[in-house]
């Protein structure tokens, strides 16, 4: 299936590097989020990391210019009725996704594409709130998503192998490597990197401070990251949904570091609030 118009909805963390890529690459994108300021936000810094590309030589004036004139935007999901593929990057929390899936059902056109930027929720629950779970498909971004190769495409129990081929031709046409990943809770990437996150906020509860913890996998294991720093570019509130989700599909090995639910709750939620494990 040709693939020319993409919506992405949802413009956090995730939702503005994936429109930034996928309009580099030629395609005309619609973002949506649930208000204006949210949108000229986001605009603002796909504007910003373009402009940074620009500065490094890696793509011209024109081409930044050329990429913004591909995105659109709105506050109205309406703006699915003639789209291709939508790839959907809302908070973490079925229920909202689920709604979601639902109404794109009744509005987006027959043939498209419903796929869903989950770090952890299983697609076949997410599929099952539309009648075309077999065009339902895990796109998992990774963050961030300019910087990083790998995308993650999830096989919820009825996606077609045509709803995976197109979303692994499209995958390759934005520049990235796609891995087909089944479809039980957290896939491959969540599931083994939350429970070393996890583990990474008990030795942080344990008394060590983020730095000697991030210091020490950088330095003795060779990360290219520390842990508790990744956990603030993730979101410190991403990491709860998602290890309350592997916790209840596979049990107390992915029970929640009570301080990650305490940083939640004061809204030290990593970089995108300024404040997490560290300050920014
Ligand atoms: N943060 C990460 O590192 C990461 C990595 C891979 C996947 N994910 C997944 O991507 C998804 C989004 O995560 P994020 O970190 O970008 O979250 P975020 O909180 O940074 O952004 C979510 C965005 O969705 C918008 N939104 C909320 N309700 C909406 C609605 N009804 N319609 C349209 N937009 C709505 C919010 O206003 C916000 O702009 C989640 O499923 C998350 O698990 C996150």
């Amino acid at each position: 299936m040709k693939i020319s118009k993409v919506v992405v909805l949802g413009t956090g963390t995730m939702g503005n590097g994936i429109i930034q890529v996928v309009a580099q690459s030629g395609y005309q994108v619609t973002m949506e989020d649930i208000n204006d300021s949210l949108l000229s936000q986001a605009r603002q810094k796909i504007e910003k990391s373009l402009s940074k590309l620009v500065e490094k030589n890696k793509i011209s004036a024109e081409e930044k210019e050329n990429t913004l004139s591909r995105i659109s935007s709105s506050t109205s999901l309406d703006v699915v009725t003639d789209a291709d593929l939508v790839i959907e990057a809302v908070p973490e929390k079925l229920d909202l996704k689920a709604g979601i899936f639902e109404q794109l059902d009744k509005l987006a056109p027959g043939h498209a594409i419903l796929a869903s930027n989950t770090s952890s929720l299983p697609i076949t629950a997410i599929a099952a709130a539309t009648k075309r779970p077999e065009q339902v498909v895990g796109m998992h971004f990774m963050n961030p998503v300019p910087v990083m190769k790998g995308v993650e495409l999830i096989r919820g129990r009825v996606t077609s192998q045509e709803t995976i081929n197109s979303a692994i031709e499209f995958v390759k046409s934005i520049n990235k490597f796609p891995v087909v990943a089944e479809d039980y809770a957290g896939f491959i990437t969540s599931r083994i990197l939350n429970a070393y996150l996890n583990e990474a906020a008990y030795t942080v509860m344990d008394g060590n401070t983020p730095k000697d913890v991030d210091d020490a996998m950088v330095y003795c294991t060779n990360m290219p990251q520390g842990p508790c720093a990744l956990m603030d570019l993730v979101g410190i509130d991403t990491i709860v949904y998602i290890l309350d989700i592997l916790e209840t599909e596979f049990g107390p090995k992915f029970r929640t570091a009570p301080l990650l639910r305490q940083m939640a709750r004061a809204g030290h939620l990593g970089k995108k609030t300024g404040r997490g494990f560290y300050e920014y």
